[in-house]
């Protein structure tokens, strides 16, 4: 045979083998992975790079185990396909677990191979994205399996707050499957084939006698909704890739940089803003009818939005330029912070804080949620990760207050102490210790009882109090307060401010790490 000849039938043996390697588990495989409304691993790899293009790594490998039957269950690549490429117009490292291949079940070599793809996405500064479709730790293997999680799991917490980590969860994420997505920064799920467990239906039957299905025990509703542990939910896997295209763009490649500025229509007073806060102090509102009505188009990418709906967190832009948002929200809960609400406020205070976005903070909080079961849960424990997570962060930090600020509720969320560096209050805050009724009843309770009309008594005291505190001035007397506006200049204070304090620099005392009460 001549050399050209013996050249050709090496590119034709190359071609053959990866046109077999990119069918994964073969036909049927894929058929079943259809029948179950799912896209394959590379199909959502094309789906999620810009104009379907990536770069393929590890397409030949395979596992090399030989227990219980897996000598002839071999396949390259394996139960994952990892690559790289262009998403937004800019470096995305991502992998996608292939169910085709035993399930995307995690191998030794398939944990590595994530690993490989991680490392790159680290070297490179740019974020990971990962696909979760998976029966979790490959059994046959035993121990080499867990390995491979512990090389997946070591390099999301070592790579977390140097580039961003998303999960997408989008098929069964079974057992040790949900540890990794647990440890990135936000995790996506796409309704009806999205699942997360550590223990699935038949054990938690064995062992609980619950009987539960797949989705109500760990679909989208139940993780986004009651654990909080999804951040957004979509019904498709295409409107989710656009979901993870959209948060993508609010955030930065990595910790050393800023996110990409954006073009804005200017508009600097909303006199709109005067009529949102009702006429009674007690009526609830919607706090999104504010930020919406600060941030540049209304382009609010709301985070966690069915999880403890009495804070919202999200991101926005303020003349182009990327912003967290944390509000209480009145309209739940009268904006009490519970459990729920610290802690996910405070992962995403620090997420802002990890890749150098400033916090606007909107202030209408009455005080922390009383209660057997709150104080029983830890609202101690959880609540103190808020007041740590605005201490610590060194991103601009600007508060609004709207409205009421009582109490520890007042210091936690973003008060002057915990270095906030602008702090403007609305004429319509109220900054007290706590609320007028609250406060007349401890301080005036013999007073009330002894009078001879204690109804009228107390009336007149509640109204003393009002006046006394229920104002920003005091505050702002004092110097705790920056400057109180007219609420139509909200986003023009905010921007003007933004731009004077884009160079700040703020360093914490050197430390391995903090402590924060977890
Ligand atoms: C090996 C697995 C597997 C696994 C699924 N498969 N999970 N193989 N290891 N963990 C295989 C199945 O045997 C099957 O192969 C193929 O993948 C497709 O699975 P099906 O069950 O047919 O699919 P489906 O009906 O969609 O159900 C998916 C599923 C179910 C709900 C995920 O497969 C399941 O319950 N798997 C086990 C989940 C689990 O308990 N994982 C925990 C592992 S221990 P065949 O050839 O029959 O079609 C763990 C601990 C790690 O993860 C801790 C680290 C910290």
């Amino acid at each position: 045979m001549s050399e050209n000849n013996n050249k050709k039938d090496l590119l034709k043996d190359l071609i053959d083998k990866r046109s077999k390697a990119l069918k994964g588990g073969g036909e049927k495989r894929i058929e079943s992975q259809k029948n179950k409304g799912k896209l394959t691993a590379r199909e959502r790899l094309s789906l999620f790079f810009d104009n379907g293009k990536y770069e393929e790594l590890d397409i030949f490998v395979q596992h090399q185990s030989k227990d219980l039957g897996l000598d002839k269950n071999v396949y390259d690549g394996d139960s994952v396909v990892t690559g790289y490429g262009l998403v937004n117009g800019k470096p995305t490292f991502s992998y996608a677990q292939d169910f085709t291949v035993l399930g995307g079940s995690l191998s030794l070599v398939a944990g590595k191979k994530i690993a490989k793809v991680m490392d790159l996405a680290s070297k490179n500064g740019a974020p990971i994205v990962g696909f979760n479709d998976s029966g979790g730790a490959r059994i046959q293997e035993g121990v080499d399996s867990l390995a491979g999680y512990g090389e997946v799991f070591v390099r999301n917490t070592l790579y977390s707050g140097v580039v961003p980590q998303i999960s997408v969860i989008v098929g069964p994420s079974a057992g040790g499957a949900v540890y990794s997505p647990a440890i990135t920064d936000f995790i996506f799920m796409v309704k009806d084939i999205g699942q997360m467990y550590i223990t699935g239906p038949d054990v938690v039957k064995s062992v609980t006698g619950e009987e539960i299905s797949h989705q109500d025990l760990g679909g989208s509703e139940a993780h986004s909704s009651k654990s909080g542990v999804a951040h957004f939910v979509y019904d498709s896997e295409e409107e989710c890739m656009n979901g993870i295209k959209r948060l993508l763009s609010f955030i930065p490649q990595n910790n050393l940089e800023n996110a990409e500025k954006k073009d804005f229509s200017e508009n600097t007073t909303n006199e709109e803003l005067r009529n949102i806060i009702p006429e009674k102090s007690t009526e609830a509102y919607d706090v999104k009818d504010v930020i919406n009505k600060v941030i540049d188009n209304e382009d609010f990418l709301e985070v966690h939005a069915n999880f403890a709906q009495n804070i919202v967190v999200g991101f926005g832009r303020i003349r182009g330029g990327s912003v967290g948002i944390v509000a209480n929200q009145p309209a739940s809960l009268a904006g009490m912070l519970d459990i729920n609400a610290s802690d996910k406020a405070a992962r995403f205070v620090r997420f802002c804080d990890a890749y150098n976005i400033p916090i606007i903070t909107f202030v209408d909080v009455p005080g922390f949620m009383p209660g057997v079961n709150q104080e029983h849960q830890g609202i101690i424990r959880h609540g103190a990760k808020l007041i740590y997570a605005y201490a610590e962060a060194t991103v601009p930090k600007i508060s609004v207050i709207l409205r009421k600020a009582y109490g520890g509720a007042y210091i936690v969320m973003n008060s002057k102490e915990l270095r906030s560096d602008l702090n403007l209050a609305w004429p319509t805050a109220e900054i007290a210790v706590m609320g007028p009724e609250g406060a007349v009843n401890v301080i005036s309770r013999k007073e009330i009882s002894e009078s001879k009309d204690p109804e009228a008594t107390k009336n007149k005291l509640i109204e003393e109090y009002k006046d006394k505190f229920s104002s920003p001035f005091l505050a702002a007397s004092r110097g705790y307060i920056d400057d109180v506006i007219d609420p139509a200049e909200t986003r023009n204070k905010i921007a003007n401010s933004l731009e004077i304090f884009s160079k700040k620099f703020l360093d914490n005392p050197p430390k391995k790490h903090g402590n924060i009460p977890l």
